[in-house]
């Protein structure tokens, strides 16, 4: 099954809002099979924003990523990329749509309290940048069949 990583950012963690964020993946019925705080630094930033390395903003990107500790959350379900770039809402998150998270809990365009993959491809990097093998749990949830019809698990 696909699987997504996301970050609750810096500001996520000092606005209280991690249970917030974590109980709308729950409740979607997406599979958490990775969770942890992490402080990022240069080395996995880099990495991670190398399409962003020439905007002028990186540099307070990097800054504002390693200002305090992330929470990481490896989330698993059908097209989950696509259904959790949709529940996150856009960027700019003044202008991201209600019944989001940047929508209902951010202002800003850097502050927008939550990373999540940008595709398929971008999610294996980020998935290897965070989480080693122990850390990634393949349980078995037992509510799946009441999530998805038989059909979609295929
Ligand atoms: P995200 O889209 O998750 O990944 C890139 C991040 O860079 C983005 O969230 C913001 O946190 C930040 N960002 C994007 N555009 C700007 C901008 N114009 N100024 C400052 N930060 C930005």
């Amino acid at each position: 099954m696909e699987r997504s990583v996301v970050l609750v950012k810096p500001d996520g963690v000092q606005r209280g809002l991690i249970g917030e964020i974590i109980h709308r993946f729950e409740r979607k019925g997406l599979k958490l099979v990775g969770l942890k705080m992490i402080s990022l630094n240069d080395a996995v930033l880099d990495e991670w924003y190398v399409h962003h390395k020439d905007k002028p903003f990186f540099g307070g990107l990097k800054s504002y990523m390693k200002s305090y500790p992330v929470i990481a959350m490896l989330l698993e379900g059908k097209d989950v990329v696509a259904t959790v770039r949709k529940m996150i809402g856009i960027t700019k998150a003044r202008d991201a749509e209600p019944g989001t998270i940047r929508g209902d809990f951010a202002m800003s365009q850097q502050y927008n309290l939550i990373h999540a993959s940008e595709s398929i491809e971008t999610a294996k990097k980020e998935q290897s940048l965070i989480f080693s093998k122990e850390e990634i749990f393949d349980w078995d949830k037992k509510d799946i069949e009441s999530i998805y019809l038989q059909d979609e698990l295929l």
